[in-house]
């Protein structure tokens, strides 16, 4: 790092983090500026391919960038085979804790012989190189596992986070044409059961194309088992079909490995796609440097599987670096405030990634409930998901981390399939800022014409470079996807947010300025939300928009238009409420439903949802020349 003296409020690392740390940071940012490719490819080759690439960047067909292509290769092998010739075979790959406290391990030879016979077992159910396979799991080792097992047969997995419903998991087995669920009994979350057996009996009704389902047993309590169609795990796992048999499918590195469902600005959800070699290489590559993982660390990303923290984070970047995942299934505070700070002690914890919303829902209990714990094992920490607010981020560092264990705010997307903006266990830090672009990266912030702002001017945020864990796609519609992120500005990836630069260079989000809402960190679109509220029948029309929230940072707030012939009733929100947990899920839930006569709209009838907001905040809507009314 420079000598230059930072402006601000900066915590510099200690030297015994800049001593250990596995970057080398002026060297890294030097080598990959010099060489992009080559910084890329010294990575890659720390990883097994069955072939070597020809080249590391193709870029002749913009914006379909390719990696590493004709290199052959395989993530799941990469994240398990790899390891059992040495002493990480008989090491954890995977704790995991119930949040009725079942505890369960696995360590690289136990996981790599269940991936494996699961992926026998997915095959006798007839999937195939190419095929598509939802997931709609709790967090559980399972999911894991089943991730695992279609990452090794080629087929490409669709992880449905547990927290959606019906009508959301019905949308994206339709849209990625599953052919196999796997899906548990239920799943526990704050003591209660969630009835995702029962959600995937609803959503099949409405969805045509799956032929099989396996169920996980989890909480054991009677469930519906469709004869011909459900099948228990442990009932296959048990049977001829999973065998030992190797089944490693040696994989193009752009073939398809996961589609992830995300919202857009508009309709309905996307499926992102991502592939096999590149996004391997960068979620490697980034958890290795950033985090800097060290042979026998236990890292502890709290997300969810179901989103991409969890794919890059939870599954795939520890077991490529060979350390040991930790994974925890229910609520931080269940059933007390201290439930982490206990696991942080109890497993030795060496690294927690986690969101700004539960570290301020956990900062509300006050600092007893950590102060009685030893968090001494940690030695960094990490946020994610949207701005941490400073007051947040220095309880963090102060309570969790005893003022030694750097914060790495690393700012990304479901898209970029990797960290973009993010410290370094070197950098100097700023309380809310991610800093810097991760080496070699070319960001930048655009006014409307595409001119860079000044510093301290606000503007979109662009990627001026291809990166190897990008997004190829979106399934099923190329245009869309050059529509949505290179059309702004020319060759450029288009991210959505709105950021500054302050003098030092250091980059702050200030947040999504298209119809994406951030709820406690979970990605929904206004959309979404809308067509969920107007799939009732006592609704003809509706807007969501998201306000401040002191925990979630953004909250729903929706109206809703009455058909003619209902009348607003004392419990007609509640059920409406109701409506859109069934549906959607209960993250989608709007805090507040009002119920008006009209929408402010366009001309052109689109509904003016930043006028709704502009009202609610009590702020300028400023130019409202478009309004109709
Ligand atoms: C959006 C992407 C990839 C991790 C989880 C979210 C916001 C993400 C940060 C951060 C400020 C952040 C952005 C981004 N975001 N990380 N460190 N600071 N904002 O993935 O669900 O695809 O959401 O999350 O608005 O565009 P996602």
């Amino acid at each position: 790092m420079s000598e230059k003296k930072l402006s601000g409020d900066v915590y510099h690392p200690t030297e015994e983090v800049i001593n250990n740390a596995n970057a080398k940071c002026d060297e890294l940012y030097n080598f990959a500026e010099r060489d992009y490719e080559g910084f890329w490819a010294k990575e890659a080759e720390e990883l097994h391919w069955f072939q070597k690439w020809d080249k590391v960047l193709d870029d002749s067909n913009k914006p379909f960038f390719k990696w590493f292509t004709e290199g052959k290769t395989n993530i799941c092998y990469n994240c398990l085979d790899v390891h059992l010739d040495s002493a990480r075979r008989n090491k954890l790959a995977l704790i995991w804790e119930g949040e009725d406290g079942e505890f369960k391990s696995f360590s690289y030879f136990a996981l790599h012989r269940d991936v494996n016979k699961f992926a026998n077992v997915l095959k006798s159910l007839g999937v195939r190189k190419g095929d598509r396979v939802t997931i709609y799991m709790g967090r559980i080792p399972e999911l894991a596992i089943a991730m695992l097992a279609c990452a090794r047969i080629g087929a490409v997995h669709s992880v449905v986070y547990g927290g959606f419903s019906v009508e959301a998991l019905h949308e994206r087995i339709d849209d990625s044409e599953s052919k196999v669920l796997i899906t548990c009994d239920g799943a526990y979350q704050r003591g209660k059961i969630i009835e995702l057996k029962q959600i995937s009996d609803e959503a099949l009704q409405r969805a045509a194309t799956v032929s099989s389902v396996v169920v996980v047993k989890r909480t054991g309590h009677e469930i519906n088992m469709e004869p011909g169609r459900d099948m228990w795990y442990h009932d296959l796992m048990a049977l001829p079909i999973a065998s030992n048999e190797e089944n490693v499918e040696m994989m193009d590195a752009e073939d398809p490995l996961f589609l992830l469902y995300t919202s857009g600005t508009t309709g309905k959800p996307k499926a992102i796609l991502h592939v096999h070699g590149g996004y391997m290489v960068g979620t490697y590559t980034t958890l290795k440097y950033v985090f800097d993982i060290h042979e026998d660390d236990r890292f502890w990303c709290a997300a969810d599987p179901g989103w991409i923290t969890g794919h890059s984070y939870i599954v795939y970047g520890p077991l490529l670096n060979g350390v040991t995942s930790f994974m925890y299934e229910g609520a931080p505070t269940f059933p007390y405030p201290s439930r982490w700070w206990q696991m942080i002690e109890k497993y030795g914890i060496n690294i927690l990634y986690t969101a700004p919303t539960a570290i301020r829902g956990l900062m509300r209990f006050g600092e007893a409930w950590p102060n009685r714990h030893d968090l001494s094992s940690l030695r960094l920490l990490g946020t994610v998901g949207e701005p941490i607010n400073p007051e947040a981020w220095k309880w963090y560092y102060k309570v969790i981390g005893n003022e030694k264990c750097p914060i790495m705010d690393t700012w990304w997307q479901t898209e970029t399939g990797m960290f973009m903006i993010t410290p370094m266990p070197c950098t100097p830090l700023k309380p809310g800022s991610g800093t810097l672009p991760f080496p070699g990266l070319q960001m930048d912030i655009l006014d409307e014409e595409g001119n860079p702002v000044k510093p301290g001017e606000e503007g979109f945020l662009v990627i001026k470079n291809s990166w190897p864990a990008m997004l190829r796609t979106i399934w099923n519609d190329p245009d869309r996807y050059v529509e949505q992120y290179w059309s702004k500005y020319d060759g450029m990836y288009l991210t959505g947010d709105s950021a500054k630069r302050d003098e030092d260079g250091y980059y702050w989000i200030i947040g999504r300025v298209d119809d994406v809402i951030k709820v406690s960190g979970y990605r929904l679109g206004s959309a979404e939300i809308e067509s969920a509220l107007v799939s009732h029948p006592a609704v003809a029309e509706a807007a969501a928009i998201a306000l401040p929230h002191e925990v979630k940072g953004n909250a729903i707030h929706a109206f809703v238009i009455l058909r003619d012939g209902y009348k607003r009733t004392d419990t007609f929100v509640e059920e409406l409420r109701k409506h859109v947990g069934h549906e959607m899920g209960p993250i989608a839930k709007p805090e507040h439903i009002e119920i008006v006569d009209s929408l402010p709209k366009t001309r052109s009838g689109k509904i003016m949802r930043r006028v709704l907001k502009a009202k609610a905040l009590g702020v300028d809507p400023g130019n409202i020349s478009t309004l109709a009314d």
